[in-house]
């Protein structure tokens, strides 16, 4: 396959350049002015809100839970197709993550669920917006005004996605936003808690200036991370690169985003949870959001060419609601063996990809610890073992993406099944 020197952007050379001058820049890798401008230019695409940043979007979540009161006791309701990093900040607190099914159709939370597992202690309900597609916000926003809950918009997937046009994460009472490697706006590691209620915005800045910052060193590791996967990635699935990024991160000279294995056993590690964004990552996410618009357009048209072949292959995708506008951060499949089309695509060097592997993703978590009881949400656990997804980053040429779709077509033929058969039939 041909190799680019470019990633994660539609003008990686660029980013490439920050990340050089931001590893240069050794005096300010922490603190500095780049943070502010950041922040600002963040909230400016949400509207007339505060950004927060933090060094994750598990810890913006932390931040969040903090600014809206949750304590020990408080139950949270949150979907069963998610990742460890959104029960960890509840669990946390001593307070009960609780889960509402999903509906199969749509990857996001079904409000009917939800009404049915809240209870006099719930306090919040977690809407999240699976893959960039937003969910259905007026009726689960309609269940929380019911019973008086606070609303948590997840944007992790789902940076410059609109609902009833206006972007996701100003429907709620306070939304957290992912800069991780894999997410739509990257600086590697990274995440944003957003409110536009001025009492949350204030505790939320409270919480951030009683979080500090990682070494510089953590930083500095973090940008040559960033070096590795800018220098080497390619647009699909590159086993040459995450090798290096592997031994890099292995042998102490680069510093990625990790899950530990306390928090894959849902124990929250002392400190992780109060980390800031240093100032050297910031500096990522300004060149990032200075071509976001262009960006967004790209990944628009992507997923368009994928859901014109998916159509015409009659592969399911999940529905979007009327009124949304996604911005996907992957291209939803559905189909009959979700291992066997990503082992085949993977030797093809595409990287299909398994979120969600668990209902509390990925699969090596504790799902007891996390408290999912297994068989109480079905719709989950059927988009568990039914729903892949495919590559979308701005640096994938028309070409790339239709490799992806004849390599799904040659997959579809070989499994010598008709295409109502290698995907799965809605109920
Ligand atoms: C749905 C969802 N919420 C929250 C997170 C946590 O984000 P972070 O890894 O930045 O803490 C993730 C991580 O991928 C996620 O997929």
């Amino acid at each position: 396959m041909k190799r680019r020197i470019l990633l994660g952007n539609s003008n990686p050379l660029s980013d490439l350049a920050t990340v050089m001058l931001a590893l240069a820049d050794v005096g300010h890798l922490t603190e500095g002015q780049a943070l502010l401008r950041f922040e600002r230019m963040f909230a400016a695409q949400l509207g007339a809100g505060r950004a927060c940043s933090f060094f994750a979007g598990r810890v913006a979540l932390a931040a969040i839970l903090d600014a809206i009161d949750i304590r020990a006791g408080d139950e949270v309701i949150i979907p069963a197709y998610t990742c460890v990093a959104v029960p960890n900040p509840i669990l946390a607190l001593g307070a009960t993550p609780v889960y509402a099914d999903i509906d199969r159709r749509t990857g996001n939370l079904c409000p009917h669920s939800v009404a049915r597992v809240v209870s006099n202690k719930t306090r919040a309900l977690l809407v999240q917006h699976t893959f960039g597609i937003p969910a259905a916000i007026a009726e689960l926003n309609a269940v929380a005004r019911e019973h008086s809950l606070r609303v948590i918009e997840d944007c992790t997937h789902a940076f410059g996605a609109n609902y009833a046009g206006q972007p996701v994460g100003t429907h709620g009472d306070a939304a957290f936003f992912s800069m991780e490697q894999s997410k739509i706006l990257s600086t590697g590691s990274g995440g944003i808690a957003y409110s536009a209620n001025p009492e949350i915005a204030r505790r939320l800045a409270d919480y951030q200036s009683r979080s500090s910052f990682p070494p510089a060193l953590v930083t500095w590791k973090m940008l040559c991370y960033l070096v590795d996967i800018t220098l080497l990635g390619g647009p699909l699935y590159n086993s040459l690169t995450d090798t290096l990024s592997y031994y890099m991160k292995r042998t102490g000279l680069a510093h990625g985003p990790v899950t530990t294995d306390e928090e894959m056993a849902c124990v929250t590690p002392v400190g992780i949870l109060t980390r800031r964004l240093p100032n050297g990552l910031a500096k990522i996410g300004i060149s990032q959001l200075a071509r976001f618009e262009k960006n967004r357009q790209r990944r628009q048209c992507i997923s368009e060419q994928y859901a014109a072949a998916v159509e015409r292959l009659r592969i399911p995708t999940l529905s979007i609601p009327a009124s949304a506008a996604p911005n996907m951060v992957r291209f939803p499949i559905v189909v009959a063996d979700k291992a066997e089309i990503i082992r085949y695509m993977r030797a093809q060097a595409v990287a299909v990809g398994d979120w969600f592997s668990a209902p509390v993703h990925p699969w090596a978590v504790d799902q007891a610890a996390a408290g999912y009881r297994a068989g109480s949400c079905p719709e989950a656990e059927w988009a568990v073992a039914h729903i892949a997804n495919l590559p979308i980053t701005p640096r994938m040429s028309d070409a790339d993406v239709q490799r992806v779709v004849n390599l799904l077509e040659t997959f579809q033929g070989m499994a010598r099944t008709k295409a109502d058969e290698f995907a799965v039939a809605w109920p």
